[in-house]
């Protein structure tokens, strides 16, 4: 049985560029998948098209039990979309916005106005709800855009990078939101180009670059084709490096990659936690004394590095930042 969202072969062109160069996806019912991608590989493309709002050139798409393409209309009943750029009335307030959204839905006017309510209280815009939607922020509008899309609590939804351009503290709330709405069944796609936004939020994470998938499967399962854990070690002093090293050298699997100034040493591990301990130990039957010491999966940059032999162009400072400041953390989860 296909999931709430199935797609298969979509093609689209436009012109010479093949913005979608088949595309399968299954979805089920419940779950969240995380479309992962740099700028151009066909995301928005791919959103556009199970949305109703482009037809593909071929291919097939089902969406809520519904074929996009033959039944468009009843399709649109039952799915929420927020788009990349925030589709906001800048002259009416938060208020008027979701009313608005309300009305084009026909929903009675005391049931709309509960909804916008609810809504404004549950995306932290009641304080604001009375200013022209001009004067918010830009994680107010995205916030406002999103609780648009959901005045009709559709059982499918649709996101188009909701986070860019929040800062932490917003993306982070943004996540929250999202999540609640999850775990009371809606299923959603969600588009990123945040690493670890996808495996933060999404259940499964298809990865697409130049309009193809090319690899599905848990945040897990594409780490693991990425290969092994690695130990990091950042020990106190320079004059330790050395026999730190014969440590991880004894304990460690593989070669190890000393960074001088920043006192980290770096080795390839098979034992995770248990190992980790070992070395603690050790380091600390020598006094050596540590700042850091953690165990590194690899983070889904170094996922999309290997399958694409490029870097997520316009991800990658931004989540390279992610995952050195995750790294210490990790071990002591
Ligand atoms: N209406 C259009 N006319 C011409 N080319 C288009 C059109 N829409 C998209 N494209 C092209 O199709 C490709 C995929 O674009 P798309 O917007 O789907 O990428 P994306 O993954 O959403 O990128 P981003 O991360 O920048 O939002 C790009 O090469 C883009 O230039
Ligand atoms: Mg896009």
């Amino acid at each position: 049985m296909p999931g709430a969202i199935h797609a298969e072969g979509l093609v689209k062109t436009f012109g010479d560029v093949r913005a979608l160069d088949g595309v399968d996806l299954d979805v089920p019912e419940g779950t969240v998948l995380g479309l992962l991608g740099p700028n151009g590989a066909g995301k928005t493309t791919a959103v556009r098209c199970l949305t109703t709002l482009l037809r593909p050139d071929s291919g097939r798409a089902v969406v809520a039990g519904v074929d996009v393409l033959k039944h468009p209309d009843t399709v649109r009943r039952s799915i929420g979309l927020s788009g990349q750029f925030a589709a906001v009335d800048d002259y009416l307030t938060g208020w008027e916005n979701l009313q608005m959204v309300g009305q084009l839905y026909q929903m009675r006017s005391k049931a709309a106005k509960a909804r916008a309510a609810e809504l404004l209280e549950q995306f932290h815009l009641s304080d604001a709800a009375d200013r022209p939607a001009k004067t918010y922020s830009g994680g107010m509008r995205r916030r406002l855009d999103l609780a648009a899309a959901l005045v009709v609590s559709p059982p499918v939804m649709f996101m188009d990078e909701p986070t860019t351009g929040l800062d932490p503290r917003n993306r982070q709330q943004l996540w929250e939101v999202i999540k609640q709405l999850v775990s009371g069944g809606t299923t959603l796609l969600l588009t990123t180009q945040y690493l670890e936004e996808a495996d933060h939020l999404a259940h499964d994470i298809a990865v697409v670059d130049h309009g193809r998938v090319i690899a599905q499967g848990t945040s897990d399962q594409l780490k693991a084709r990425t290969g092994g854990e690695r130990v990091e070690v950042v020990v106190h002093e320079r004059d330790h490096i050395a026999e730190a090293t014969e440590v991880l050298r004894g304990l460690g699997k593989g070669e190890i990659t000393v960074e001088e100034h920043t006192r980290r040493l770096t080795v390839p591990v098979t034992g995770g936690a248990k190992l980790l301990a070992e070395i603690i130990r050790e380091l600390d039957a020598r006094g050596i004394e540590i700042d850091d010491i953690g165990l590194r999966r690899p983070t889904l940059d170094d996922v999309f590095l290997s399958l694409t032999g490029h870097v997520a162009e316009a991800a990658a400072p931004d989540a390279q930042d992610g995952s050195r400041a995750e790294t210490g953390k990790e071990a002591l989860k």
